[in-house]
Parts: structure tokens; C-alpha cells; sequence
């Protein structure tokens, strides 16, 4: 997608592909919406795909395809061991990775599954520039901590750092030096998902690289958001501008020890996988694969997805490819902002972020105001995001609640899935919410899981305010959707 002048208009993010197969979507009214939201537990991982508009829950195995990935589909090896297709992925791996090897695994988490139990131990510590919900999962299970590291403008929300999800390398540097015997890896989250899709720059990915290794610690990178950090940097980093993305991702990779990933993000389709340039490490970590996984040429992936993922990191290296998500999020950002709408600047990847702190400063963190902007946002405009707050944490040990440093709702846009008047429309209904915005109150659990509470957690609302908000959107809208 480039950013192309307009003649008579501001520009906008303009399209370098042409959509060819479509899927229909209803819009239910509002009442059946407060209904729908009531069943769900007001959890929006429970809403039914029928009674959704827009789904901004995830940009997670949902973004489109093209072409040449469907194409490449019909081309699959389809055998238990030594597929062709496991071939192609590992050469293109190591094409744009120079990475030696690779394990499959059959999505992110699973990659992550292999990676902690090979390194994690009771008292290990794993420092990241912030976790995701199931790293952190895999690495307290057994026993580790997690340590996050994010310099201070990582958890500002409003700011014009374009790099906010760099580490703070003093404090890097520190903890290397004291506990540095408890470290077997530090872990680099490209994309920084969890404070709102934000890049780390080459530079400090690079600086982290050489700390680590100075004090005899592994690198390891999820890449699962990379693409939009590599944008970023190739379009915010002086330092980068002159070099290609391929060039970037390369001097990235040869930096990293262990590089796993999220093939439902990078790349595409639906999958993951370990790439590495060490025989020593791949061997530590290879009889998991078979174990939990399935054979090593395919790891429990489909070969037709493999093969949709060997093109889609091709794809990745293709700057037309790569920035229609970020043009999009800033679009919808930008808009919003515009409307003095709250929302987390400046716009990274992944989605747009709204700072439920600042939208619901009436709703205590301990009756989730993120939580809540998702359940008032599918109520305005049968729009799907999600929490991204207080219930995506797990509670401390002792059982009290572990509140987030940060409570947004992120309203993720998969790529090349929808178009700019789907983008308006989410607009318009945010900012109707946001001028109704006394109306909305908390949340309170009524089922509440141990861990990953937010995937099946239920809640109720602590007044009724889902039927007022509906009443106010009768009253503004009559009898439209
Ligand atoms: C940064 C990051 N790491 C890991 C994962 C886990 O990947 P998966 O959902 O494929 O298990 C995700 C998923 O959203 C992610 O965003």
C-alpha cells in the first residue's frame, strides 16, 4: 500500500490489491446485541460469529489471503515424514532468516510450550520488554518469573516515541549483571502486543542482543508481529531507511539465538514454528516436537497452511504488503484522536488501541473498564474487540487481583479484511460511545478460571447499564441498526 497524493481530498490509505471472494456479515439490533453480550458472559471471546458486524477480536489466522498463498495451497506434500512442502518452508526460513533450522509447531503458544520447558526452571528469570499473556502462562508454569524491562514511554499512552516497545537497556545492563545466573534467555516481543501493537527500533533490538550475549544468556525473538515492526522501522528509523526490509529482517535474525513465531500472524496463515542457526540448540529442543507437536516435518500443522506460510513470508518482505495494516490502524487512530476520542498514540500495529482509563474514569480497574469498553462497544456497533486490561492478567498467588499497568481495548484490524467504510462506521460508533460514556458501568466475574481467565472467564455488569446504553441508542439512531 503506498501512501498515494490525492488531488482534491486529504489522502487515505489506498489499496494495492482488489478483493475476489467475500464473505456476508449481519448487523442484529441492539436489543438482540445487549441480549447476545448478556450470553457471553460479557466476555467477547463468547459472542457467536452470527451476532458479530465487525470482528476486531484478533488479527490472529484471520487475515486475508492472496492469491498466490491459495494457489499455493493445491501444492501441498500431504505425507507424515519428509514432506517437499516442510522443505520449502525451512529453505525460506533460512532464506530470509539465515536460520539453519526449524521445528514446527502447530500455532505460537505452542512454540513457546517447547521453548520454556527446554529452558525454563524453578527460579529462572525471563526479562522481556513486556510479556504476553501466554508466554508469561508457559513461564510461570513452571516455576520461572518474568521480568519486563520496557523503557518508562512503553506504558505512556499518549506520546510521540516511535519506538515505544524498546527495552530500557540500563536496567537490562543491571540485571544481567546481578542475577544474570538465573537468565538462560531474554525474550524480544517484536510488535509489542499487550501496550498496543508497538515497535521496538533496530538499534535497540540490536544493543539488547549484545548485553545478553556479553553476560552468555540466549536472544530469543517473537517474531509473531514482525511485520509491522518492520515497517516501522524501516519508515521511522533514520538508521534503516536506506536499507531494504529484507536487509532489515536479516540483520535482525543474525543478531537472534532462537527465533519462534505465531504463523497465524507472521506470514499469514495458521501455524508456528522455531527457527534457529545452532545444531546444539535445535537438538535440545527437537524430541519435544515429536512428543507434543507431531512428526517434525509438520509439527501438527496442515502442509496446505505450511504452504500458505512459506509464501506469506515472502509477502512479508514486500513493503505493498506490509503497511496496510499500519496505514489502516493510524487511519482509524487518527480519526478518533480528531474526535478527542482517547486513544493510545501513536498508532502502532496489530489494531487500534482505546484507553479505557481515560474513556471510563468512572469505572474503578477493579470492575475492569476495558473489560467493559468491550462489551459497550459491541452493544453501540456489533463491533468485536478485546480486553486487553486487569482480565487479561492471572491473579498474584495470595489470590488478589493483579491490576494491569495498562487497560485498553484493542480493536485489532486483520489485514486487507476490511475496508474504509467499515473503519468509519467503527469511528462513528466509538465516539457515540464515547459522548454516552457516563452511561457505561463495570464488570464483575460470576465464573472465574484460574489461569488465562479472559479466554472463558464470565462476568456480569454491576448495574443496568447494558439495557440504558441501549435505550440511548434507540433514542439517537431510531430504528436503524
Ligand atoms: C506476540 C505474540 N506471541 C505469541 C502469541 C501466541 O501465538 P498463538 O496465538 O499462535 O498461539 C501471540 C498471539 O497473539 C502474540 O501476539
Amino acid at each position: 500500500m503506498a501512501e498515494i497524493k490525492f488531488y482534491c481530498t486529504d489522502p487515505v490509505p489506498l489499496e494495492l490489491h482488489k478483493v475476489r471472494i467475500v464473505q456476508k456479515l449481519d448487523l442484529v439490533p441492539v436489543e438482540r446485541r445487549v441480549r447476545a453480550m448478556a450470553e457471553a458472559g460479557f466476555n467477547t471471546f463468547l459472542l457467536q460469529n452470527r451476532d458479530i458486524y465487525l470482528d476486531m477480536l484478533t488479527d490472529s489466522g484471520v487475515n486475508a489471503m492472496s492469491d498466490r498463498q491459495l494457489a499455493a495451497m493445491m501444492v501441498a506434500d500431504d505425507s507424515y515424514a519428509g514432506s517437499a512442502t516442510f522443505t520449502r518452508l525451512t529453505d525460506k526460513l533460512r532464506e530470509i532468516f539465515g536460520t539453519e533450522y526449524f521445528l514446527p509447531a502447530h500455532q505460537g503458544r505452542a512454540a513457546e510450550n517447547i521453548l520454556a520447558m527446554s529452558f525454563v526452571q524453578p527460579g529462572s528469570i525471563i526479562p522481556m520488554n513486556y510479556h504476553f499473556t501466554t508466554t508469561k502462562a508457559h513461564i510461570t508454569r513452571l516455576g520461572g518469573q518474568v521480568e519486563e524491562l520496557i523503557s518508562p514511554q512503553g506504558v505512556e499512552l499518549t506520546s510521540s516515541c516511535p519506538f515505544k516497545g524498546n527495552f530500557d537497556l540500563d536496567r537490562l545492563e543491571r540485571l544481567m549483571a546481578d542475577k544474570g545466573r538465573r537468565i538462560p534467555f531474554v525474550r524480544i516481543e517484536a510488535g509489542t502486543n499487550l501496550i498496543g501493537g508497538q515497535p521496538l527500533s533496530l538499534g535497540n533490538i540490536l544493543a539488547v542482543a549484545d548485553i545478553v550475549h556479553r553476560y552468555g544468556s540466549l536472544v530469543v525473538l517473537d517474531a509473531s508481529l514482525l511485520q509491522d515492526n518492520l515497517y516501522f522501522i524501516k519508515t521511522r528509523e533514520e538508521a534503516a531507511r536506506d536499507l531494504s526490509v529484507r536487509q532489515i529482517t536479516r540483520k535482525i535474525a543474525d543478531a537472534m539465538d532462537i527465533i519462534y513465531f505465531s504463523a497465524r500472524k507472521l506470514g499469514f496463515a495458521r501455524g508456528g514454528g522455531i527457527a534457529l542457526h545452532d545444531r546444539a540448540l535445535y537438538e535440545r529442543m527437537r524430541e519435544l516436537v515429536p512428543m507434543f507437536e507431531g512428526f517434525l516435518t509438520y509439527g501438527g500443522m496442515s502442509v496446505r497452511e505450511m504452504e500458505a506460510m512459506t509464501v506469506g513470508l515472502e509477502e512479508t518482505m514486500d513493503m505493498d504488503v506490509i503497511s496496510q495494516g499500519p496505514l489502516f490502524i493510524r487511519y482509524m487512530t487518527e480519526e478518533l484522536e480528531k474526535l478527542g476520542v482517547p486513544v493510545v498514540t501513536p498508532a502502532g500495529g496489530l489494531g487500534c488501541h482505546l484507553d479505557a482509563s481515560r474513556f471510563l474514569p468512572h469505572v474503578r480497574q477493579e470492575e475492569y473498564p476495558a473489560g467493559a469498553l468491550a462489551a459497550a462497544a459491541y452493544i453501540a456497533g456489533g463491533i468485536r474487540g478485546m480486553e486487553r486490561g486487569t482480565v487479561s492478567e492471572q491473579r498474584e498467588a495470595d489470590g488478589s487481583e493483579h491490576l494491569a499497568s495498562v487497560e485498553l481495548l484493542r480493536l485489532a484490524l486483520p489485514r486487507r479484511v476490511f475496508t474504509l467504510s467499515q473503519v468509519r462506521y467503527a469511528v462513528d460508533r466509538i465516539k457515540w460511545l464515547y459522548d454516552n460514556r457516563d452511561l457505561v458501568g463495570g464488570l464483575r466475574f460470576v465464573q472465574e478460571p484460574s489461569s488465562l481467565r479472559f479466554f472463558f472467564g464470565r462476568m456480569e455488569a454491576v448495574s443496568d447499564w447494558p439495557d440504558r446504553l441501549a435505550q440511548a441508542f434507540r433514542r439517537d439512531f431510531g430504528d436503524s441498526l
